[in-house]
């Protein structure tokens, strides 16, 4: 019996080390790590139980390329799975899925997160529709699990055809720069149908994941960076570390004088939240729109903001698509909406109503209004016509709003405004400036919005944090669940 055990137990470590050393052969300069040691930096204390590692396919491989296993993240339960991509490289075949369909429904039975690390040429070539049907499975667990459990992607490397689909339904992807590769056909595929000759790196590297497509939520330097930036996603969606850390900076340092002038929303927002918590997704896609992650006392919240540096802060179509995303997933998974509004509107142009801005407009309205979490929205400086009405406004039921006292809310600019309304006053001679100001006074100032009932208060920028803080203290809290977070 003991001859067994020591037997089987060198086994293992055999097999652990033969993972290490083709991973070394194979990517000694990369930086690139095994598989067991990406599960040992995923889970607390490098600790995880692995289930299913002798599970054999067709291919005769112990594992057949993947690892299933089960931890603590941030001292909660948490599932994960890690691809070979040194056997087949990390091909889907039956047995392989099978190990993921079985991992993703105990992390749904046990209602905890599950993070795939993937590196795979997708499915199986050498097994037929088994592959197919292991990734039909695999999307349908992904969809049944979708706004119930928080679903993670990290991708390590190339991720080709269904192991690109599997993440694209997920809540978030992390990317590691420069060896990321996400796409449905490959360059030689696209040569041969359509002519086209482009590089992989161009076509689906960590760059275009992550400023052209929008795929990447986060894209880390290195394979430890995206690991650790993981953990800290999951500590966000599970709610956040309730320590209480204090906020520090002045929003009217970073407010500019000129109404006109462009300043960086990032910097506004790092003033009101827990310092060091802004944990931004989709930073370098779609940047007239700000989505993220931070604390306020130490509890999770989702930060939406217009960002004047990029468009003006318009909203357009991509804008559209980022933020409705983001309040559908916080709204799933319980966490808080703060708004802040600094935007001149939906971007005009054929382009953007070509590309349907009303389709994917529609998205941001639908996702505010269908919320049940607390909503908090502060208007900074402008919020004109359907933007206003869009970015978490009363009347589409935000909780509580909030307006600094030199903000303009408006159907459209006093400049514009005048144009339409005043013809017949311009025609006669009057004084552009003075209808202007006529303009801004009666309708646009935040003392009009109050009076009629549609903002709760004006409020000074240094009192921002304590308002929001005292808002969602008395808003109380919403059940997981309620509906998934489809990727729009
Ligand atoms: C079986 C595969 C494989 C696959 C790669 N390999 N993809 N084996 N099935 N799908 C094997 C190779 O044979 C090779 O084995 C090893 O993995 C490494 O592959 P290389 O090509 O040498 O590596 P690299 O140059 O890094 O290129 C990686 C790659 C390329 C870009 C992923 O391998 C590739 O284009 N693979 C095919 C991608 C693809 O079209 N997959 C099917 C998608 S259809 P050896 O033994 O030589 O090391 C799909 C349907 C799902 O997934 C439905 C979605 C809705």
């Amino acid at each position: 019996m003991k001859e067994k055990i020591v037997e089987f137990t060198k086994a293992m470590e055999q097999k652990a080390a033969g993972e290490e050393s083709r991973y070394q052969a194979k990517y000694a300069q990369a930086g690139k790590l095994a598989p067991r040691k990406r599960l040992a930096l995923l889970f607390d204390g490098g600790k995880y139980t692995e289930v299913g590692a002798l599970a054999r396919g067709d291919a005769g491989v112990d594992g057949d390329a993947v690892i299933t296993a089960y931890g603590s993240i941030a001292g909660k339960p948490a599932y994960a799975y890690c691809q070979d991509y040194t056997l087949m490289g990390g091909s889907l075949g039956r047995v392989h899925a099978d190990k993921i369909v079985r991992i993703q429904q105990q992390a749904l039975k046990a209602k905890a997160p599950i993070i795939a690390l993937l590196e795979s040429g997708g499915a199986r070539i050498q097994e037929g529709i088994n592959s197919l049907d292991g990734y039909g499975r695999i999307f349908s667990n992904n969809v049944k699990s979708s706004g119930r459990i928080p679903q993670i992607a990290i991708v390590f490397g190339a991720c080709a055809g269904g192991a690109s689909y599997s993440p694209a339904l997920m809540d978030f992807i992390i990317t590691v720069r420069g060896r990321s590769r996400m796409f449905i056909t490959g360059p030689e595929v696209i040569k041969t149908v359509i002519g086209e000759e482009v590089s992989m790196e161009e076509l689906g590297g960590s760059e275009a994941l992550g400023r052209k497509s929008g795929i990447s939520h986060f894209n880390c330097a290195d394979e430890a960076a995206a690991l650790s930036s993981c953990r800290t996603l999951v500590g966000y969606l599970q709610g956040g570390s309730r320590r209480p850390l204090k906020a520090s900076g002045d929003i009217m340092a970073v407010i500019p004088e000129s109404e006109r002038g462009a300043y960086d929303m990032r910097r506004l927002v790092s003033c009101v939240f827990d310092e060091g918590s802004i944990f931004e997704s989709q930073g370098d896609w779609a940047t007239n729109a700000i989505t993220a992650f931070a604390t306020l006392e130490g509890r999770a919240v989702a930060v939406i903001a217009s960002q004047p540096m990029s468009k003006a802060g318009c909203i357009d179509i991509e804008a559209s698509e980022k933020m409705s995303r983001f309040v559908r997933m916080a709204d799933a998974f319980g966490l808080p909406v703060v708004t802040f509004v600094d935007t001149p509107g939906y971007l005009p142009g054929v382009g953007q109503e070509h590309g349907g801005i009303i389709r994917h407009g529609a998205k941001l309205l639908y996702a505010y209004a269908e919320a049940r979490v607390p909503k908090v929205t502060v208007v900074v400086r402008k919020a004109f016509g359907g933007a206003y009405i869009a970015m978490g406004s009363k009347s589409i039921g935000a909780d509580h709003v909030f307006a600094y006292p030199f903000c303009e809310i408006a159907v459209m600019g006093a400049e514009g405004a005048i144009r339409i309304v005043n013809k017949k006053e311009l025609a006669a001679g009057v004084s552009p400036d003075e209808l202007i100001q006529a303009y801004r006074k009666n309708l646009m100032s935040p003392e009009f919005a109050a009076h009629e009932n549609l903002i709760d208060e004006i409020i000074l920028p240094s009192q921002t944090r304590e308002r929001i803080l005292a808002a969602l203290e008395s808003a109380g809290s919403v059940e997981r669940g309620e509906h998934g977070n489809i990727p729009l």
